[in-house]
């Protein structure tokens, strides 16, 4: 099946754990797409590493090389397009992409973020999440438009946040969540049963049954 496949492009800064989900997921004989090209800004990139070992075409395009955005983005572009890449997850991967830039894949640049956006964009959404108190946090895949975690959205999973949470054990409750989330929107997106509407997107009645089922957040409330 693998001809038919829809080629991935997974741009990534960092571990590459949810890189790791995406690559497990390709591994499956039924999964409609497969990894066609990793790359990183940061040449030290445990994600990198990742690619290497499931034999997955592996480079760095360091935005720091580079004298402009335009000119790291081009770079950027004739990497993806060396590969035959036809959509592209972002999977931790820490710089913002121009309009120009996504422009030349118009609808088909994913990303995942650790909130329920549109609650805390940005750096540390986390942090923010126990900053501002909140009782639920989770994650978000959407598409990519060029605002920082702005677009429109294709699927979330709630955690509960507990009381003696920190940043780094909130983060892993969501990280885990997130390893599940990013398979099942990507297979959504590239086949079809999600599509965009302007600023939002409409799932197809029969993949919301079961696949996107909102998960109990598991708080325990006492009847009494
Ligand atoms: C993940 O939590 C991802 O949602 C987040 O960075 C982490 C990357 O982990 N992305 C963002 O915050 C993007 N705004 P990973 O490298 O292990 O996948």
């Amino acid at each position: 099946m693998s001809g038919q496949r829809v080629r991935l492009g997974v741009l990534v800064s960092g571990s590459g754990s949810n890189l790791q989900a995406l690559l497990d997921a390709c591994a499956r004989e039924d999964f409609p797409a497969e990894v066609a090209c990793v790359v990183s800004n940061v040449s030290t990139a445990f994600a990198l590493e990742r690619a290497r070992k499931a034999g997955v075409t592996a480079k760095v395009v360091d935005h720091k090389a580079h004298a402009t955005k335009e000119g790291f983005e081009k770079a950027l572009l004739d990497t993806l397009r060396a590969a035959n890449v036809e959509w592209v997850c972002l999977a931790g991967f820490m710089r913002l992409l121009s309009a120009d830039f996504l422009g030349h894949y118009a609808g088909r640049v994913l990303n995942i973020h650790p909130s329920l956006l549109p609650a805390f964009p940005g750096l540390h959404a986390q942090r923010q999440a126990l900053e501002r108190g909140v009782k639920v946090a989770g994650c978000t895949v959407h598409f990519v438009d060029a605002g920082t975690d702005t677009g429109p959205i294709i699927a979330q999973v709630a955690v509960p946040v507990l009381p003696d949470d920190d940043e780094k054990a909130l983060s892993s409750r969501i990280l885990a969540e997130e390893h599940r989330l990013y398979p099942l929107a990507v297979r959504l997106a590239v086949t079809g049963k999600v599509t965009l509407d302007a600023a939002r997107t409409r799932v197809e009645a029969r993949a919301t049954v079961g696949e996107l089922a909102l998960r109990n957040p598991g708080a325990t409330v006492d009847p009494a």
